[in-house]
């Protein structure tokens, strides 16, 4: 019997969240929902330029506003912004009715990954020391996901099929 609870992907920046979520959904023929997609089409505009024009605050207040009415009004597999789990209403509705999934990496691949990144604003203006600083701090919230995914030396689709396994089995179980 297929679950009925919705999956959430979380993690910093470049931790696959939209690809992996993406490949995940298929798999399991469920609607996907990238937040930060859904986030600039509400406005018509890039992330970087509405931190650029609108600022940090407005960002995280409509971050607030369209993560929550996905994650109450729609079914299937959310990919998350990496801040958004900083957010106690959304950290609250995320825990209290989906399977949370934390793609962890050494901070080593994330920052390769996303220093210097245009579209990354939070990861254009840091330097590693400061990355370094902000992936520990994410750690502590990511880590009260239900499921930490350790990704480091892995493929996509060894990441994929674990979270598949770890679905099958949740369903297995809430269906006894
Ligand atoms: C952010 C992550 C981004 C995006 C925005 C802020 C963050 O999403 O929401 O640039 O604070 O970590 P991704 O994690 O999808 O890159």
């Amino acid at each position: 019997m297929k679950s009925k609870k919705n999956l959430v992907f979380i993690g910093m920046m470049g931790s696959g969240k939209t690809s992996i979520g993406l490949l995940v959904s298929k798999k399991l023929k469920l609607n996907f929902f990238d937040i930060d997609a859904e986030i600039e089409k509400e406005l018509d505009m890039k992330i970087s330029k509405i931190f650029q024009s609108k600022g940090e605050i407005f960002f995280r207040k409509l971050e607030e506003k369209i993560t929550l009415k996905f994650l109450k009004n729609e079914n299937g597999v959310f990919s998350l912004g990496g801040g958004a789990f900083n957010n106690e209403y959304i950290q609250n509705e995320v825990l209290k009715n989906n399977l949370s999934f934390w793609l962890k990496w050494d901070s080593k691949t994330l920052i390769n990954r996303i220093k210097n990144s245009e579209k990354r604003p939070i990861a254009f203006k840091s330097t590693d020391e400061e990355l370094i600083d902000l992936i520990k701090k994410r750690s502590n919230i990511y880590a009260k996901a239900l499921y930490k995914i350790n990704c480091e030396n892995k493929t996509k689709l060894e990441i994929t099929n674990k979270i598949l396994k770890i679905y099958e089995t949740y369903s297995a179980e809430s269906s006894d």
